[in-house]
């Protein structure tokens, strides 16, 4: 885990509180606000975005790192998610293993209205992650 200095935490964190403001979540009313800090020091936000056809909806955390990747920020060093919630909310299955790509050492913070929070590495959340290896040659 890389070392963040007190004042980019807070930031990253009021960027997913604030992130969430802007989810579109008509469906299942459950908005979601998250934030990622890049390798440059860069804070990049995202929220979930919903649709019609429920499948095609996306996560906050996957918004947010498919932005910072389109931006060129591919080394992400940590992760805020806010809920308004109680309770926290953890990463689906489906963002950790995004996130094993381009934050695969991250800290992945949770946040909620109530007063828990959670600071865990990726590794934590998606252990034994499964990655590309290079298949042997005459084999297949
Ligand atoms: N959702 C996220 O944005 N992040 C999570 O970690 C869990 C779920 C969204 C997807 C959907 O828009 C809504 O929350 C309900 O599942």
């Amino acid at each position: 885990m890389k070392l963040m200095n007190p004042s980019q935490k807070l930031t990253l964190e009021d960027a997913a509180r604030k992130a969430c403001q802007h989810a579109y979540a008509p469906y299942s009313n459950f908005p979601v606000g998250a934030a990622v800090l890049t390798n440059r020091g860069q804070i990049i936000t995202g929220c979930n975005v919903e649709n019609a056809s429920l499948g095609l909806s996306c996560c906050a955390e996957r918004v947010a790192v498919f932005n910072a990747v389109s931006q060129g920020q591919r080394q992400i060093v940590a992760l805020a998610i806010y809920t308004p919630t109680e309770t926290l909310t953890m990463p689906c299955g489906a963002c950790r293993q995004v996130l094993q790509e381009f934050a695969s050492e991250a800290v992945i913070i949770s946040l909620c209205q109530g007063d828990q929070r959670l600071e865990v590495s990726l590794p934590d959340l998606l252990p034994k992650a499964f990655s590309v290896q290079r298949p042997l040659e005459g084999r297949s």
